[in-house]
């Protein structure tokens, strides 16, 4: 049985993005599809989907549940959002009438040993997603910055208030860190939990975005989505901390976007409940005018 990755906020996604019949348009973040399969039925077989995914491992794995061949309109690209205009170029198109991102990360690369993300797995401590476009591990980057820069890093990355704590432990117990295990101990042994959150939650969460380079690959795609989208077109983006969030809406306020829902859509009780990994999900759609 292959893995399952429950699609957050899926209904509302269909509702604002509002793919019709013979529409291009690309899913920047396809995962296991659980939003792109929608909009390739609803764009039919007129219309083409574009499919990105910058892991080759949830390809991989994705490719398990997914029989592609009963979806010709898609067009499966391995590859980084932040280079949209390369990607829609190489499917020889020049504009799209949307793109959807569904940012963060997918369960399986949360639940599954070797990425070294998840503070439940003990493996060396990697953190890339796409081993072959990032140089740095997260364990070279801990060993590289001074303490002082970590703490702004854990601080920026994930407003974590403990962070000047939290850089001096890692630092003076560095020869002892190789795995993410080895990370999780070592700050519990010097910071207390909050409720049942793992005191090592945010440290990790704040690795993962700057080895993954996630908040400029958001800033580089908003430099070049406008080149690739047609008048009219739309842009749903689905962010899971306040940084993102704040990326997408300052862009959504500068001109020519037309911000489709004032406040953010963000999950129901019953989705969270069914979902817990929908609880901060928030979702900000805008149209090119
Ligand atoms: C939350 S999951 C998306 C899940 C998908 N919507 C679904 O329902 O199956 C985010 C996915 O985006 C991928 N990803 C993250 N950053 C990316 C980037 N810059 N370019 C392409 N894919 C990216 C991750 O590897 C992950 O599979």
């Amino acid at each position: 049985m292959a893995y399952q990755h429950i699609p957050v906020l899926l209904e509302e996604v269909l509702c604002y993005l509002d793919p019709h019949p013979g529409q291009v348009i690309v899913d920047g973040t396809f995962g296991f599809g659980g939003h792109g399969l929608r909009i390739a039925r609803a764009v039919g077989s007129e219309g083409k989907l574009i499919a990105v995914e910058r892991d080759s491992r949830t390809l991989k794995e994705a490719e398990k549940n997914i029989a592609f061949s009963n979806y010709p309109q898609l067009t499966l690209k391995q590859g980084n959002f932040a280079h949209i205009t390369d990607i829609v170029r190489s499917c020889a198109l020049d504009k799209v009438d949307g793109v959807l991102l569904d940012l963060g990360v997918n369960s399986y690369q949360l639940d599954s040993a070797g990425y070294g993300i998840s503070i439940k797995q003990n493996d060396p401590l990697d953190m890339r997603i796409d081993k072959k476009a990032t140089s740095r591990t997260a364990l070279d980057l801990l060993r590289s910055l001074k303490e002082e820069e970590l703490a702004n890093l854990l601080f920026e990355n994930a407003n974590e208030y403990r962070s000047r704590r939290i850089a001096s432990l890692i630092k003076s117990n560095i020869t002892n860190i190789k795995s993410s295990g080895d990370l999780a101990r070592i700050i519990a042994s010097g910071v207390s939990s909050r409720g049942r959150i793992h005191p090592a939650t945010k440290t990790f969460q704040a690795l993962r975005i700057a080895v993954n380079d996630e908040l400029k690959n958001l800033e580089q795609f908003f430099a070049q989505v406008l080149q690739v989208l047609n008048t009219g077109g739309r842009i749903a983006v689905i962010s899971f901390h306040s940084l993102e969030d704040r990326i997408v809406k300052n862009n959504f306020k500068k001109e020519p976007w037309v911000v489709i829902n004032k406040k953010p859509i963000t999950p129901s009780a019953e989705e969270v409940k069914n979902n817990p990994r929908a609880r901060s999900a928030k979702l900000r759609v805008a149209a090119k005018r």
